[in-house]
């Protein structure tokens, strides 16, 4: 899925779909990547997080078809795919095609009435680095759907759905952070997402003095699905412990550290470390948004350096590349905060530097990271922005 989306605008994507499909679109939707800002595994542990959408997107123009089919047309990727089949099946040779099936066979099978589509997509979400291209796919396949065919879905819909696409279909067990920051952003704003209620909340991202600096360590995370998997039956496994002494239990959301030491020796020491940051990361997202309300950079990234350290050490989904990215963070004293962001194995550090210094980091690290690692570094400056729109 290299360069599956590599630049585009809504100019170019509403041309290039009628070059394909010799018709205009009916629609030009604008769905984008997310970071989040703290907050990492907690969401399929009931827990809170602290995420936003960016300004890196994925634009799409469709319109309907006469018959049932679904054409799709990757520009970045110049590839082409037409569904042949009833009921929509996963796609072994184009893994892109499965994250706009998917969102179609779990609609199909809530009974909504919908008839074929032609759509073109492109954009500048850099690929596996941890930003949920595939959430903007998935999300935004739906809500373009749902907008053609006047489905009536609310926005929380649109994510669920984009989010049983990426479970049932896909096959990666993901919490629901990614769609709900696609679909939910509000530029110049953070959401403290309760992914146990689905309470949500907004909090403005005021720091200009700061820029958040993705760096993509260029390592894939081809990991990812399988060890994502495995750690999310571990936080389970620790759940279905504890509940042997408490009943009311349901998710890690509910434990105290506390509570955990004191059950230490009934847990495989894996799954302990796992539970435990997971309970210590919740709490710091509460921590992380009185920083945010404070205006408190120093604590924010301090509170960053400890997600990262506990990724790497107790929930183990770094990776060395990732860690030499955070040293050289931690010493360079223009950087206030920086972590690995997202599921792990790869993808992205995200960092909170001082705008004079943003050009001298991102060189000096980019230069220390060939050395090491003969790969390159690619850095980009986002801000939080609105969720999915309809573009004009
Ligand atoms: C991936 C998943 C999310 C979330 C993060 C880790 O991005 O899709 O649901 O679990 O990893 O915080």
């Amino acid at each position: 899925m290299e360069n599956f989306t590599r630049f585009m605008h809504p100019n170019i994507v509403s041309t290039t779909f009628t070059s394909i499909f010799s018709a205009r679109p009916d629609i030009v939707v604008r769905a984008p990547g997310r970071i989040n800002l703290i907050g990492e595994h907690t969401d399929y542990n009931g827990g809170l997080v602290l995420p936003a959408a960016i300004d890196k997107a994925i634009w799409f123009a469709a319109g309907k078809r006469n018959d049932r089919r679904f054409a799709f047309y990757a520009a970045d990727l110049n590839e082409h795919f037409i569904s042949e089949h009833q009921p929509l099946v996963f796609q072994k040779q184009f893994t892109w095609v499965n994250y706009l099936l998917g969102v179609f066979s779990e609609a199909r099978k809530d009974g909504l009435e919908f008839g074929g589509l032609n759509l073109a997509f492109g954009g500048n979400v850099p690929l596996g680095a941890g930003l949920s291209s595939s959430a903007a796919l998935e999300s935004g396949a739906m809500f373009v759907l749902d907008a053609l065919y006047g489905l009536g879905l609310s926005q929380l819909d649109i994510i669920r759905l984009a989010q049983r696409g990426e479970n049932n279909f896909v096959g990666m067990q993901c919490g629901i952070m990614d769609m709900f920051a696609s679909v939910m952003g509000r530029a110049g704003n953070v959401i403290k997402l309760d992914c146990r209620s689905l309470d949500y909340e907004y909090i403005p991202f005021r720091m200009p003095d700061h820029s958040l600096v993705l760096c993509d360590s260029g390592v894939k995370h081809a990991l990812v699905a399988s060890e994502y998997n495995t750690r999310r039956r571990e936080c389970e496994e620790g759940v279905a412990i504890l509940k042997r002494y408490y009943p009311d239990i349901a998710s890690l959301r509910d434990v105290s550290t506390d509570l955990l030491k004191a059950h230490e020796n009934q847990l495989r020491p894996s799954v302990y470390n796992r539970c435990l940051y997971v309970v210590e990361e919740i709490a710091r997202v509460e921590q992380a948004c009185t920083a945010l309300r404070e205006n408190d950079l120093r604590q924010l990234g301090r509170l960053m350096y400890q997600t990262h350290d506990g990724l790497d050490r107790a929930y183990e989904v770094s990776c060395p590349e990732l860690n030499f990215m955070v040293n050289a963070a931690r010493v360079d004293d223009a950087v206030t905060g920086s972590r690995m962001m997202g599921g792990g194995f790869g993808g992205c550090t995200i960092n909170l530097v001082k705008n004079e210094a943003v050009e001298a980091f991102t060189q000096s690290l980019d230069a220390d990271y060939q050395r090491v690692f003969s790969r390159k570094i690619n850095s980009y400056v986002v801000r939080p922005s609105n969720g999915i729109e309809v573009v004009d």
